[in-house]
């Protein structure tokens, strides 16, 4: 099949897609897009975290034919040309930068729990960022980090004039 796919606003097409193939596989190997990373293919890790239409997913979990005509935003289009989304911004600052396996994951699902919510509880972040594991951090620079995407992202909400 051919697959029609919106990615980080760009209309893109695949073809010779079979179905059941992953997201994930079509991002990375069809698309071009190899930041979404594949550590576990079960649901397991996050590492493959993506928004498809507004909603972050596992996009190992997602067939590709689930995609059809569907928005994706991946890790790729977080930032704006050269311009460092907050969450990347705030991850080099403190120092939250693990490795290539699992930073994509948890840039966008911090992505989202600070685009949800203006000011997350620790317990909020934790609860947010449960799915995307990572046994090499004690992930206190990644809840450092968190916060202070969020202030910061808070901050510029407030002197946004209504
Ligand atoms: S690769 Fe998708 S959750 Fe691990
Ligand atoms: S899995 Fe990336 S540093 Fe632990």
């Amino acid at each position: 099949m051919r697959l029609n796919v919106t990615v980080n606003g760009r209309k893109l097409h695949a073809d010779d897609v079979w179905e059941g193939e992953s997201l994930l596989y079509v991002l990375r190997e069809r698309l071009g897009l190899p930041g979404s990373k594949n550590a576990c293919e079960q649901g397991e890790c996050g590492s493959c975290t993506v928004y498809l239409d507004g909603v972050s997913v596992c996009a190992c979990l997602v067939a590709a034919g689930q995609a059809e005509g569907r928005e994706v935003r991946t890790v790729e289009g977080l930032a704006d040309g050269e311009k460092l989304d907050e969450v990347q911004q705030a991850f080099v600052e403190a120092g939250a930068v693990q490795c290539g396996f699992c930073t994509p994951g948890l840039l966008v699902a911090a992505h989202d729990l600070i685009e949800r919510t203006a000011r997350p509880s620790d317990a909020e972040i934790r609860e947010a960022l449960a799915g995307n594991l990572c046994r090499c951090t004690g992930y206190e620079k990644i809840m450092d980090a968190v916060r202070l995407a969020a202030s910061r992202k808070a901050e510029a909400r407030a002197e946004v004039p209504r």
